[in-house]
């Protein structure tokens, strides 16, 4: 299975912060934000990776991330010119997943709790279909809605309704079958423009190959689409990490424990950053492993 992340379009919902800088670039406490899907597409045992961008922020992902070996990852590039909306990863993909299935992230999604890790294995293991997911949120309005009977069978789909059917949000992580790249070919621009990832789950609605998994309250996926959704994040990820000394989506950890890089060279990762407590908790981790 191949992954793509989507880290482009102009981040308006930020401004100034994101004038000069792409919004996946910012933190979120101590890492990038982009680090935070990255990390999910690993845990999802996802080696080959594609990242879109902008044309003037793609060199600079390419300058944080390479190629992805010191991670024991391969990491490809492609600009997207326009926003064109969230389909039009697929069709900037084509070649990349060539007859791959494929899982996109957006690239400002952040998942952590239990289970993570059981439910992106389970999604990766459904064969030809699609999966989504189903979060409960306050106000649905902003998001992708999903509704559904009571044996989960998915009912309807719908981007951003005015009046949502139920109070399950659908985050921005997707996992689909290969056909996924024709759909996208055919979707039509929606009103704002945009050929929308819910065109796509509809589609495969009418396949009768739609599968909602829904994640329950041991799950925190956190807003960063606000300053103030930014902040509560990053509070999150600062508490969780000082209280357990475990920290959220660190790549490097990530891939030191699924065996993707040796220990020597976790060591080597955590040397170049050693000056801070990043640095210092991967060289941590490496020192623990040699004991
Ligand atoms: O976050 C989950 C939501 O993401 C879903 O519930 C919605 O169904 C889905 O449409 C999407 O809604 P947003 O309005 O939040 O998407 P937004 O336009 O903000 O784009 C999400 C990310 O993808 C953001 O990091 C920018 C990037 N992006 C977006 C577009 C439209 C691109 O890289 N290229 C694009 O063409």
């Amino acid at each position: 299975m191949k992954g793509i992340i989507l880290a482009g379009g102009k981040g308006t919902r930020l401004y100034p912060m994101t004038r000069a800088v792409s919004k996946q670039l910012l933190p979120i406490y101590d890492k990038p934000l982009i680090y935070y899907p990255l990390s999910v597409l690993m845990l999802a045992d996802i080696h080959e990776v594609l990242i879109i961008s902008t044309p003037e922020d793609t060199p600079v992902y390419q300058r944080l991330l390479g190629t992805g070996e010191e991670l024991g990852m391969r990491f490809a590039y492609k600009v997207q010119d326009k926003p064109r909306g969230l389909a039009d990863a697929f069709i900037l993909g084509e070649d990349f997943i060539g007859g791959d299935d494929v899982c996109l992230i957006l690239g400002d999604n952040v998942f952590y709790g239990q289970q993570l890790t059981d439910t992106l294995r389970r999604a990766r293991a459904r064969k030809g279909c699609a999966t989504i997911f189903g979060y409960p949120v306050k106000d649905a309005r902003e998001f992708g809605v999903v509704e559904f009977d009571e044996t989960g069978k998915v009912l309807s789909i719908e981007e951003k309704p005015a009046v949502p059917k139920t109070n399950y949000a659908v985050p921005g992580l997707y996992f689909y079958d290969n056909r996924v790249v024709e759909i996208a070919k055919n979707v039509k621009p929606s009103a704002r423009g945009e050929i929308e990832i819910t065109s796509v789950n509809n589609a495969y609605l009418e396949m009768g190959a739609l599968h909602v998994e829904l994640l329950g309250r041991g799950m925190a996926w956190l807003d960063t689409g606000s300053p103030e959704g930014m902040l509560k994040a990053a509070e999150y990820v600062e508490a969780v990490q000082s209280r357990q000394g475990f920290y959220i989506s660190c790549i490097e950890e990530i891939a030191w424990r699924r065996k993707f890089i040796t220990t020597a060279q976790l060591k080597a990762l955590g040397e170049r950053m050693k000056m801070t407590e990043y640095g210092q908790y991967l060289l941590s981790l490496a020192q623990e492993d040699q004991k």
